[in-house]
C-alpha cells in the first residue's frame, strides 16, 4: 500500500524570478490553485494522506497554505459563503510534515531528508511542477503497476531528441504497457541519450533506495540526483517505466505554465467561456497579423 508522497519543494525557481523572489514557486497559482494543491489533490484521489514537503528558504507560504485558517474560515462562515469554505478545508484530513533541505544539493538529496518519516514503507515522489491533467488518473495507474509487480515504476513520456538535455532518460525494453529499465542517465547530451523516453516528475519507490541515496556522490550539476541513484538501485532489483497516456504540463517552464493555466482555465466552469470566447478573438487577431505579414 502507498500511503505516504514525499513533495520536493525547496528548489530556487529561478525560471520565474521575479515572481519567486520572496514567494515559492510551488505557489504560483493555475487558474485558482497553488501548483502544489494538484499535486496533493492528485495523491489524494490515489489514497495517499500522508505529506512530507521538503522545502527551503522562503517557504513558509506553503505550510501556512495547508493549515487552517480560523479568520478567513469565521469571516466565510459568517457570511454564508459555504462554497469557498468546503472549498479551502477539503484537503484538511490530510497530514503535512516538512522538512527543511538546508543545502541545496539536489532532488536525491532532498528525498533523503524525508528518511526518518518513510521509514520502511513504498512511497510516492510528486514533482509539483510537472501538472498531470487532473481528469487523467496517471499516479493511480502506477500504483496499480507497482501493486502487480512490486518494484519501484517510475512515469515515462517521449520528448523530442532536442529536448533531452532537460530530463533524466531511460533505456528499457517494452513489456506490455511497461517499460523494464535497462538504463538510466541524468540530463544527456542529445547525442548520448539511449533512447526519447523522458523520466516525469511521478515516481513509485521503495525504501531500499534510501540506502543507496546515503552513499550517492554529487552528479550531473554538481548535486546528488534520484536519477543515479535509481541506476544504481537496478543492480539490485527490477525498475519499471510507466508510459503515460494523458496531458502533462511542464508547469516549472513559462510556456508549460501558460499551457497549463490555458487548459486547466478552459476545464474551470467559472471561466471556460469567457476564456474561449477570448482564445478564438486572440487567434483570428494572431491570423490576421500573420496575413498582413504575408502581404
Ligand atoms: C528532475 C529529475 C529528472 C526528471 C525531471 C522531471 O529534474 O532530476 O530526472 O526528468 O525532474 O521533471 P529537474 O526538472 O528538477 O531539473
Amino acid at each position: 500500500m502507498v500511503k505516504k508522497a514525499i513533495l520536493p519543494a525547496a528548489g530556487l525557481g529561478t525560471r520565474f524570478l521575479p515572481a519567486t523572489k520572496a514567494s515559492p514557486k510551488e505557489m504560483l497559482p493555475i487558474v485558482d490553485k497553488p501548483m502544489i494543491q494538484y499535486a496533493v489533490e492528485e495523491a489524494i484521489s490515489c489514497g495517499i494522506e500522508d505529506f512530507i514537503v521538503i522545502t527551503g528558504k522562503n517557504k513558509r507560504a506553503i505550510e501556512d497554505h495547508f493549515d487552517s485558517a480560523y479568520e478567513l474560515e469565521e469571516k466565510l462562515r459568517s457570511s454564508g459563503k459555504k462554497k469557498l469554505l468546503d472549498e479551502i478545508n477539503k484537503l484538511s484530513h490530510a497530514n503535512f510534515a516538512y522538512i527543511r533541505q538546508r543545502v541545496a544539493m539536489g532532488l536525491g538529496h532532498a528525498i533523503l531528508c524525508a528518511k526518518p518519516f518513510v521509514r520502511d514503507e513504498p512511497f510516492a515522489v510528486i514533482l509539483s511542477d510537472d501538472i498531470i491533467d487532473p481528469d487523467y488518473h496517471l499516479l493511480k495507474e502506477m500504483i496499480r503497476v507497482y501493486n502487480e509487480v512490486d518494484c519501484p515504476v517510475i512515469a515515462l513520456e517521449e520528448v523530442p531528441k532536442t529536448e533531452v538535455f532537460k530530463y533524466g532518460i531511460i533505456d528499457g525494453a517494452k513489456e506490455g504497457d511497461i517499460f523494464k529499465i535497462r538504463n538510466l542517465v541524468e540530463k544527456p547530451k542529445p547525442e548520448e541519450a539511449p533512447s526519447n523516453l523522458a523520466i516525469i516528475g511521478r515516481y513509485i519507490l521503495t525504501p531500499d533506495l534510501f540506502r543507496i541515496l546515503e552513499k550517492q556522490k554529487a552528479g550531473a550539476g554538481g548535486e546528488i540526483q534520484l536519477t543515479d541513484a535509481l541506476k544504481e538501485l537496478l543492480k539490485k532489483r527490477t525498475i519499471y517505466g510507466y508510459l503515460i497516456k494523458g496531458r502533462r504540463y511542464d508547469a516549472g517552464d513559462k510556456l508549460g505554465f501558460l499551457k497549463a493555466t490555458i487548459d486547466l482555465g478552459l476545464k474551470n466552469p467559472e471561466v471556460s467561456e469567457g476564456l474561449r470566447d477570448y482564445i478564438k478573438e486572440v487567434s483570428a487577431r494572431i491570423k490576421s497579423a500573420d496575413a498582413g505579414r504575408k502581404r
